[in-house]
């Protein structure tokens, strides 16, 4: 593949919220998957597990679940202090209800040794405690998830495919859970809404002089 390919898949691909009345065959959601499970991960731990939904019954539910827990926030009394953002946020919160399939994205946390090593130390001694809330700002698992996710979308795209990327209903976590089936200590992360895309997003980015600097 050509550089001037890759660069216009990766830039091609914008996050999809509206679909066709289309189903997803289970194929491509499989092959979606098996390539998403190539990208880097701490350790080649592989602590990923992939459940695509394309039962449209169960992803309704799933959005009724995040709905109302959306609602529930929306309500308190500490909303009020954000109310346009807070209505925005429970207009939209399960607007992926009308997606023809769903990849919810699990992960079992991985601990590398040195993990291990801080855990017992931690207790006893400052630096090791300094050390493992570093650890803890970005954990090796998620970032794998995001690794998976990433080229799970990239590969949607190159598919033909609109996908997004959802951490919002990660408020109704408990609810999801039940609702799936959950592999053993195993945490929801994020889900992947996917369906034949209905639209057509345009979005920027900053140039890159503005986010990039050399250390010459
Ligand atoms: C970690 C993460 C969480 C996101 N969560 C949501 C979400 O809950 N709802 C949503 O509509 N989009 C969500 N998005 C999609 C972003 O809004 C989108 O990627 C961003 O606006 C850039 O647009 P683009 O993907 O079309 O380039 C999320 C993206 C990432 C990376």
């Amino acid at each position: 593949m050509k550089l001037e390919e890759l660069e216009e898949i990766i830039k091609g691909r914008r996050s999809v919220r509206r679909w066709k009345d289309q189903n997803v065959s289970e194929d491509l959601l499989r092959r979606a998957v098996e390539m998403a499970t190539w990208a880097p991960n701490g350790g080649n731990f592989q602590g990923w597990r992939f459940v695509a939904v394309t039962n449209r019954e169960l992803i309704v539910r799933m959005a009724d679940a995040v709905q109302s827990v959306a609602d529930k926030i929306a309500s308190w009394p500490e909303a009020s202090q954000w109310k346009g953002d807070a209505e925005r946020m429970r207009k939209h919160a399960s607007y992926f209800r009308s997606a023809p399939a769903c990849v919810a994205v699990f992960v079992r946390q991985y601990e590398s040794v040195a993990d291990k090593i801080l855990a017992v130390r931690e207790p006893s001694d400052p630096d090791a405690r300094e050390i493992r809330g570093f650890r803890g700002i970005a954990p090796s698992g998620i970032q794998s998830a995001a690794a998976a996710i990433t080229t799970l979308l990239l590969v949607f795209h190159a598919m033909g495919l609109g996908a997004v990327w959802l951490a919002a209903p990660l408020i109704a976590k408990r609810e999801i859970e039940e609702l799936l089936f959950i592999p053993e200590g195993m945490d929801l992360v994020s889900l992947v809404a996917v369906g034949h895309p209905d639209e057509r997003p345009q979005k920027d980015r900053k140039p890159v002089s503005e986010v990039v600097e050399f250390i010459r």
